[in-house]
């Protein structure tokens, strides 16, 4: 049987929370690549929070995505047919092919995986974008010193794990936050912080406060609203804040309005 491109496209703007109708489902006939150009199948998609900002009319640091074309996103693929001179049939790439089984590429933004040894998801992962996200943020911005409390919120995310175990390894008190117990229990027993903070529970400010009782030095933010509100209260003069996300706004109507109500 000949084989189909299957891909999700954007099929409605959401104005809140996305749902499955915002989506359409979309058969295609296989690209086929012309000179200079490869055919990936992609194997791995990493879905990723800048995703929603995408799908909004507005205006954003990137462009958004057109009603009708295929969602973005990051990918791990594998070249299944090449008529670049700089791919081989078999090469493993991380790409943006987005949210579709095939898509021809003209190599530009392929890059091949650089260590085969390596899981292939780890490259959308801890040594990808969020990996790098983290690091940068953490080390550029948060600059820790040995014995400092760093406190990270979405502890238990992409970019979040990846910046406590930075933490960790900087010889910092971490102090993560994440919500509900089993994404806490992950956070200290798999990922190495030394405390974690359930904010679904409740009590948030008093919790902080007993697993961070020298104060806050570093805080590595990626949800913004009523837990960077809270975590601003208990920093230490000289602290470090790296604002890298701000989630709990992005369901809004719009995410302009939600994140700019916290700082008006
Ligand atoms: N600046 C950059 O270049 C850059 C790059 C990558 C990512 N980011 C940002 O970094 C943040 C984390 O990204 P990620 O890839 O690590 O995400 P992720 O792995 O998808 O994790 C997202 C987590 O955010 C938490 N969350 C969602 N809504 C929330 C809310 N209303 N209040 C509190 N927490 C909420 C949830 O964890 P809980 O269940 O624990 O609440 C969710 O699992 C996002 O804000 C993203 O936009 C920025």
């Amino acid at each position: 049987m000949e084989e189909k491109n299957l891909k999700v496209v954007l099929a409605s703007r959401p104005t809140g929370q996305v749902e499955l109708s915002h989506f359409r489902l979309v058969e295609d006939a296989l690209p086929s690549p012309s000179e200079g150009e490869v055919l990936v199948r992609v194997k791995w998609l990493s879905l990723d929070p800048y995703m929603r900002g995408r799908m909004n009319e507005g205006k954003s640091y990137a462009a958004r995505v057109e009603i009708g074309e295929t969602m973005v996103g990051g990918t791990v693929g594998e070249v299944v047919a090449s008529r670049h001179p700089k791919f081989t049939v078999g090469d493993k790439v991380l790409g943006t092919q987005g949210w579709q089984r095939f898509a021809v590429s003209d190599g530009k933004a392929l890059v091949k995986l650089p260590d085969p040894r390596l899981p292939e998801t780890v490259w959308l992962g801890a040594a990808g974008m969020p990996g790098i996200t983290a690091w940068m943020g953490l080390g550029q911005i948060g600059s820790p010193k040995s014995g400092e409390t760093v406190v990270v919120s979405s502890a238990s995310g992409a970019v979040g794990s990846v910046a406590g175990q930075l933490a960790r390894i900087a010889g910092c008190r971490t102090v993560g936050i994440a919500g509900g117990a089993a994404k806490c229990d992950y956070v200290v027993q798999e990922l190495g912080f030394d405390a974690c903070v359930d904010y679904k529970a409740g009590g948030l400010d008093a919790a902080l406060k007993a697993a961070a009782p020298a104060g806050v030095d570093v805080y590595f933010d990626n949800v913004g609203g009523e837990i960077l509100d809270t975590v601003l209260r208990r920093v230490n003069p000289g602290a470090r804040i790296a604002l890298c996300g701000l989630i709990s706004g992005y369901g809004g109507a719009t995410s302009r309005s939600a994140t700019s109500s916290r700082f008006s």
